[in-house]
C-alpha cells in the first residue's frame, strides 16, 4: 500500500504537472506515438499523421492528452480514498476495453512514458525516492485496471 510519505511525494509532483496540464498531456500521448507506433492504431483517422507538427496541432491528441491528464488528477485527488479510485479506475478499464477496444497491456506503456517524462521535466527534483512512489502507485493502478480487464 501507499504510505504516507508516497501520498505526499505523488501530490507534491502532480501540483506543478498539472498546473500544465494540456501541455504535458499532449507530451504524453505523443511520446506513447512515437514510441510505440503501433498505439496509434485505436485512434480513428491517424494513419496519415506522422510529423511531430502534425501531432503538435492534431485536435484529438489533445483532447486524449487532457482526459488522462484529467483522470489521473482524479484518482490523485482521492488518493485516500480507494472506493472512490476503484470507482474511477473502473469505468476507466470497462470504456477502454469495451468502446476504445485498447488491450491493457497498453496502460503500461504509458505508464512507463508518464515516468520517463517526469524524470525529464523534472530532472533532479524527481527523485529516486520520489520515482519509487510514483512506480508504485503507477504499478498498483495498473494491477487494478488489469483485474477490471475481462
Ligand atoms: C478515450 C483516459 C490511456 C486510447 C479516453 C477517455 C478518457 C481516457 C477519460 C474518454 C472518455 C471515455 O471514453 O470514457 C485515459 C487514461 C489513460 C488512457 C487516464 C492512461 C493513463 C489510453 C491508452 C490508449 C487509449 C494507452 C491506447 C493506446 C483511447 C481511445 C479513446 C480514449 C482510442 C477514444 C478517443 C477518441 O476516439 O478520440 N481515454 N486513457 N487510452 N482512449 Fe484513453
Amino acid at each position: 500500500a501507499l504510505t504516507e510519505a508516497d501520498k505526499q511525494n505523488i501530490r507534491g509532483i502532480w501540483k506543478t504537472v498539472f498546473e500544465n496540464a494540456e501541455e504535458n498531456g499532449r507530451t504524453i500521448v505523443i511520446r506513447l506515438f512515437e514510441k510505440y507506433p503501433e498505439t496509434k492504431v485505436y485512434f480513428k483517422n491517424f494513419k496519415n499523421i506522422s510529423t511531430m507538427e502534425e501531432m503538435q496541432k492534431n485536435e484529438q491528441i489533445r483532447i486524449h492528452g487532457l482526459r488522462v491528464m484529467n483522470s489521473l488528477n482524479q484518482v490523485i485527488q482521492n488518493i485516500d480514498n480507494l472506493n472512490e479510485v476503484y470507482s474511477i479506475l473502473t469505468h476507466l478499464a470497462k470504456r477502454h476495453q469495451y468502446v476504445h477496444r485498447v488491450d491493457v497491456h497498453n496502460f503500461k506503456l504509458i505508464f512507463g512514458v508518464i515516468i520517463k517524462i517526469l524524470k525529464e521535466a523534472l530532472g533532479a527534483t524527481f527523485t529516486e525516492e520520489i520515482c519509487t512512489s510514483w512506480q508504485k502507485m503507477l504499478s498498483f493502478t495498473y494491477d487494478y485496471l488489469v483485474s477490471c480487464y475481462h
